[in-house]
């Protein structure tokens, strides 16, 4: 199987550079305005630790939303379930900077992965802490998922990002006019933006995305990052609501649970087998990446790897 996969990402690769529909790059972020839409990459770590890298497989690029599903874990940690009484976890429906279900409910965010719910776990992350060491913090435990000490924020991204970010302040200041922000608007928003601004390559997202395959369990150390209840919840909420308003769309092509960034880039989990990530910078409609989608779809179908397929004995 192991050689299957490489042949397979490679396969996948040669096509999709062949594709002439390639999206739109998010050009609301100075930062990412000017990346080639010409570029995929795709990784692919595997449970029994191996790793397969195709095309740009290698290249950094912004994470953005996907650094939501490691916050996110990270606030978990902090405050377990008590987390679930300031974020919902429900789909939106709704694209991912809406402000429009906050009002109705009381700025308690649908779930953590919209921009409003990733605010609030920035919130989170921050207690305790000045915003640079809750910046460190995420940025050290995306680099032990990753076993990879490389990992940085690229400031200029999240500079573009603080000053431009209108939409993400009236969100944190209307949350916060509920009570449901707790920290100085410019804080919460600050952390927010480098965790965004995380650079990473396909490789090492996969590789940081292996304790979701692995029920909690770091392969590396052994060590439980989170409990295996606590994954599948994650897992689950990626599922859902991980695309947004394209989160149907996704789970319907592609059936693996899956995280998007306006990078263009994509995390999916196929828990027990692989944790793969996929990237290429133009996007849908949705925000989310046109050809990383188009590749995912291709690699579900060639493996059987959706999570909605009957179970396969090794
Ligand atoms: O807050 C923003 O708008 C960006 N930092 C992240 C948005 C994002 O990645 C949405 N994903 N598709």
């Amino acid at each position: 199987m192991t050689s299957d996969i490489d042949r397979i990402v490679q396969r996948i690769a040669a096509d999709m550079a062949k594709e002439g529909e390639r999206g739109k790059v998010a050009d609301y972020i100075p930062g990412l305005a000017g990346v080639d839409p010409n570029q995929f990459g795709i990784a692919v770590a595997t449970a029994d630790g191996q790793v397969h890298v195709a095309g740009d497989g290698d290249t950094l690029f912004s994470i953005q939303s996907i650094s939501k599903v490691f916050a996110l874990t990270l606030a978990l940690g902090k405050i377990g379930d008590a987390l679930w009484r300031r974020v919902g976890r429900e789909p939106s429906g709704t694209a991912f900077n809406s402000i429009v279900q906050l009002e109705q409910e009381h700025g308690i965010p649908r779930n953590p992965f919209i921009n409003a719910g990733a605010i609030v776990v920035s919130d989170v992350v921050l207690a305790g802490h000045q915003p640079r060491e809750a910046i460190g913090e995420i940025v050290r435990f995306v680099r032990q998922l990753a076993g990879d000490d490389s990992i940085v924020v690229d400031d200029e991204v999240a500079r573009g990002e603080q000053a431009t970010g209108f939409r993400n302040a009236a969100l944190a200041n209307y949350m916060r006019a509920f009570g449901n922000i707790t920290h100085p608007i410019d804080q919460v928003l600050g952390v927010y933006f480098h965790q965004c601004a995380l650079a990473m390559s396909c490789r090492q997202l996969a590789l940081a995305g292996r304790y979701l395959m692995l029920d909690g369990k770091h392969p590396d150390t052994g060590y439980s990052i989170v409990s295996p209840m606590r994954a599948r919840r994650i897992n689950a909420l990626m599922m859902l609501c991980g695309h947004y308003d394209g989160s149907g769309e996704f789970a319907f092509r592609v059936g693996m649970p899956g995280k998007s960034g306006v990078g263009g880039g994509i995390l999916t989990i196929v828990p027990g087998i692989a944790s793969i990530a996929a990237w290429s910078p133009g996007l849908n409609a949705r925000g989310n990446s046109l050809i990383g989608s188009l590749a995912l779809e291709r690699l579900a179908a060639e493996t059987g790897w959706s999570v909605f397929n009957p179970p396969v004995a090794p």
